[in-house]
């Protein structure tokens, strides 16, 4: 699979090297430590009917009937409760009337971060379009793992980018802190139920660590 991969690549681009397709860590400045970081799960729901507020205008654009604690058929016409729109923030489980399961996004770290979002109607974190959601405390440290990808091929490249973050700094010999950042592209595989609902995975990859800055 690895290797077909490569091979193809090196088919279309025979200029690139498989030293470019696998970046290495920098060496870290004299004395000072350098994590790694190693993705041994990634796991991504997209149903062909979860919601989506920002990308869809029929879905921005769509209202339901909101009765009791549920929704009921949206026909202005039957609806004993209240026609609302379905993106409106706070709406019961962003599952509504005709949609199918919520989109969710799970990302799990060798060393323990664990990366989760779902659905969650104004969408916190836009999946697939930038960063994602590893904690708010984790968040006030400053690490931000981010992902690109898509879930409408079958086999894609995706993207993940990592910042260590100003709360995680790590020491080094002297006692300066340092700040770490890495980047790459791995390869996303999606498989499609009989509803087109899309589930993606990919093979355990590293993160390579590419810069850092010094934390004063
Ligand atoms: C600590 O070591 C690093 C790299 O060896 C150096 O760049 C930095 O200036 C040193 N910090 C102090 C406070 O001496
Ligand atoms: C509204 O009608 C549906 C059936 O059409 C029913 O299941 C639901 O309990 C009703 N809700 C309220 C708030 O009356
Ligand atoms: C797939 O999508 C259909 C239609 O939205 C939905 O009813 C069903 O629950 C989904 N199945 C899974 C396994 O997510
Ligand atoms: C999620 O699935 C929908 C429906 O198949 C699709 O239109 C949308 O582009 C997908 N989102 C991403 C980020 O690939």
């Amino acid at each position: 699979m690895a290797t077909l991969a490569l091979l193809s690549l090196l088919a279309l681009s025979p200029c690139t090297s498989a030293f470019q397709l696998q970046p290495r860590s920098i060496t870290p400045p004299d004395g000072c430590p350098i994590p790694t970081w190693q993705v041994n799960n990634f796991q991504w729901y997209n149903g062909s009917h979860s919601l989506d507020c920002i990308h869809n205008q029929a879905d921005i654009n769509a209202r339901g009937c909101l009765c009791g604690h549920g929704w009921c058929e949206p026909d202005p016409a039957t609806c004993n409760g209240t026609m609302v729109n379905v993106c409106w923030t706070g709406m019961p489980s962003y599952e509504p009337w005709g949609y199918g399961p919520l989109e969710t996004l799970d990302i799990e770290f060798e060393d323990g971060l664990t990366c989760h979002d779902e659905y969650i109607g104004y969408r916190i974190h836009d999946m697939g379009h930038g960063e994602s959601n590893c904690g708010y405390a984790d968040r006030g440290a400053g690490r931000i793992v981010a992902f690109y990808g898509t879930t409408n091929l079958e086999s894609s490249t995706g993207h993940m980018d990592y910042a260590l973050g100003r709360g995680h700094a790590m020491k080094c010999e002297n006692g300066s802190s340092i700040n770490y950042y890495g980047s790459t592209d791995f390869e996303l595989s999606c498989t499609y139920d009989a509803f087109y609902n899309a589930t993606c995975t990919a093979p355990v990859f590293e993160i390579p660590v590419l810069s850092y800055e010094w934390v004063l």
